[in-house]
């Protein structure tokens, strides 16, 4: 695309769509981003931050986790920029995850990961419950068993938020919020412009990032069936009896320590469409799940219930590049490894984008495999 004359226009406020937005002004193009409601109040701002492509890896999923991988390796780079353009950057903590187990089930359950993960060399160690516990002290007596990933991180997705909108509007990017895009137009197979507020503006790019309500924007492109896949979380306050070193996941729960001084107890995983109500029961198996393993939360406060949408692609990969429509992109459908999963997708869509150089990431991504 031609740099200077176009007006990019990205559809969607998340931490993907400002990254997107971000490094594009970086680059010289001038950005509209449309969001429907106020930026980052949806699945970025709800999200637990976790970088850890090595926990979350399913057996079928070794493309993602090397997504993953890659996307942790660029974090470096992505917040040193972002520091140029911002004036406070969330710290990068590589605090690793502990997989624990309470009873031999977990505990087959966690060698079967750790044989997997043994198999791809990755850095991995299994431990005894009392070896676990060494590690992490508050874990209950009842931990039999562990699965040490060091390599694992997380970020406080929230303060990322704030950055990212804060370097966007320092390199002059246009923020329209309360903006509902409810359609995106192309004339001859390209891409002229969206329809906002019954209003039509022409932009010759467009860029959605709207994660579970990509299906919501009509277009002239297929459709990539993306759903909404909710998830409850809780954020318990640290205290100096409960303040744990690292993220603590069992096969029911994770655990996330912060640096602003919370905890984040998640997830559910309901297929709800697009209800996003607490209920008592997410809450109470949450609680529950949380304090088999860490039996210290019994008395932390609680400071926030709350409960967003992961966008997910029918084969949980997301969906990163260019459409059928000329010159209309994704970058969406990122399901539990958005915040993860930003450096990869930006760098390898905008150069895309900018100089046409195709990757094997675009290539495992593409929008039309479905
Ligand atoms: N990545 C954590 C979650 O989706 O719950």
């Amino acid at each position: 695309m031609n740099n200077k004359s176009n007006n990019l226009a990205i559809v969607g406020g998340g931490i993907i769509g400002l990254s997107i937005g971000w490094q594009l002004l970086r680059r010289g193009v001038p950005v509209t981003l449309y969001e429907k409601d106020e930026i980052g109040q949806h699945t970025s701002r709800v999200a637990a931050g976790m970088l850890a492509p090595y926990a979350e890896v399913g057996f079928e999923e070794v493309e993602i986790m090397e997504l993953g991988q890659k996307s942790l390796q660029l974090y470096p780079r992505f917040l040193d920029e972002l520091s140029e353009d911002s004036s406070s950057v969330p710290h990068l903590d590589r605090c690793g995850t502990l997989l624990v187990g309470i009873d031999r089930d977990d505990t087959e359950h966690l060698s079967r990961l750790y044989n997997f993960r043994k198999e791809l060399n990755l850095k991995v160690e299994m431990m005894t419950g009392t070896e676990a516990r060494e590690r992490e002290p508050l874990l209950s007596p009842n931990v039999v068993s562990g699965v040490w990933l060091p390599d694992d991180g997380q970020i406080d997705n929230r303060q990322l938020l704030k950055s990212l909108k804060e370097a966007f509007l320092n390199r002059g990017g246009t923020l329209k919020e309360n903006a509902k895009v409810t359609r995106v137009h192309a004339e001859h197979g390209t891409c002229t412009g969206i329809t906002t507020e019954e209003k039509y503006i022409k932009h010759d790019s467009v860029v959605i990032t709207a994660g579970p309500w990509t299906g919501d924007i009509e277009t002239p492109a297929s459709k990539l069936g993306i759903r909404p896949v909710k998830g409850q979380i809780l954020t318990l306050q640290k205290t100096q009896e409960c303040d744990p070193s690292t993220i603590i996941r069992s096969p029911r729960m994770y655990l996330v320590p912060k640096e602003n001084g919370t905890l984040r107890l998640g997830a559910t995983s309901e297929e709800q469409g697009f209800n996003t109500e607490i209920t008592a029961g997410g809450m109470k198996e949450l609680l529950e799940d949380g304090w088999e393993v860490v039996p210290s939360i019994y008395d932390l406060p609680i400071e926030e219930m709350i409960a967003g949408l992961r966008p997910s692609s029918r084969d949980h990969a997301p969906v990163i590049g260019e459409s059928e429509i000329e010159n209309l992109y994704y970058a969406t459908g990122h399901f539990r490894n958005g915040i993860l999963l930003t450096p990869v997708t930006v760098y390898n869509l905008i150069n895309y984008i900018l100089d046409r150089q195709p990757s094997q990431i675009l290539h495992l991504c593409k929008p039309d495999r479905f």
